[in-house]
């Protein structure tokens, strides 16, 4: 059916050495698994290198933001073509930390998820509630917003090449997962939304990792809930071990 993603966010780690000894090891504990994706996400400076080195291997690359020009006089910026040259297949977009700290908003996940999905690239669009919106009942309602005008005006075929990833901001390196149950009461919410909007067919076929706090020992649970189809994985896809066993869940 939906085949699993488990995706790796370096976020701001790993030098190119640290970067090559990590696939270089992920390579060989993975190279057996062939039914689901495996993504890394390195920084930007070791997207190049990265993708030379996991050529013929089982990981897929991915990049952790983009810019929705083409190109022109952005400084500091990387554009969609830029990263489907270098070799990636996968972008994250709307991270809670670029929402937080870099001034994200609904309406440049969307131009950023049009860009990228222009350019062939799958976008991993992340939405998720903050600890007081959570205790205020407001989850719901802040990731129906997120959805609605971050993925607004998409084809009914670009909605099917769409990645939703579920991170509830007080999961994320915080060590506190949401429980199988709490993270699959959302996914599900997820679906019944990303139904209404583009159809019951792109929703059947949607795949809606879950990330925060994502572990070998919990991981296993999370995915054997209906609606969770893989994983978004930061600190636990920084050591090799870690994260095969993720992958290997
Ligand atoms: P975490 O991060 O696994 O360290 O909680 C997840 C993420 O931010 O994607």
């Amino acid at each position: 059916m939906r085949r699993p993603i488990i995706a790796g966010n370096w976020k701001m780690y790993k030098t190119l050495s640290e970067s090559l000894e990590l696939v270089e090891n992920l390579k060989l504990s993975c190279s057996s698994v062939s039914d689901r994706d495996i993504v890394v996400c390195p920084p930007f400076m070791a997207l190049a290198v990265v993708a030379q080195a996991i050529k013929k291997s089982v990981l897929k690359l991915g990049a952790q933001n983009l810019h929705w020009e083409k190109e022109g006089a952005f400084t500091g910026e990387v554009s969609a073509k830029m990263l489907a040259d270098v070799g990636c297949a996968f972008v994250i977009i709307g991270h809670s930390e670029r929402r937080q700290y870099f001034g994200e908003t609904d309406d440049t996940v969307n131009k950023r998820t049009k860009a990228a999905l222009a350019a062939g690239l799958t976008p991993i669009v992340c939405v998720g509630e903050t600890l007081s919106e959570r205790e205020a009942n407001r989850a719901f309602e802040v990731i129906e917003r997120q959805m609605k005008n971050g993925l607004a005006n998409l084809s009914v075929e670009e909605s099917q090449k769409i990645v939703i990833a579920y991170e509830p901001v007080w999961a994320i390196g915080t060590g506190k997962t949401a429980s199988p149950e709490q993270a699959e009461e959302v996914h599900r919410f997820i679906r019944e939304k990303f139904s209404a909007l583009y159809g019951a067919s792109a929703a059947a076929g949607l795949r809606i990792l879950y990330g925060g706090s994502v572990k070998p020992d919990n991981v296993k649970s999370l995915m054997a809930q209906g609606d969770i189809d893989g994983a978004l994985v930061g600190g636990a896809s920084l050591k090799a071990d870690d994260f095969a066993k993720i992958v290997k869940y």
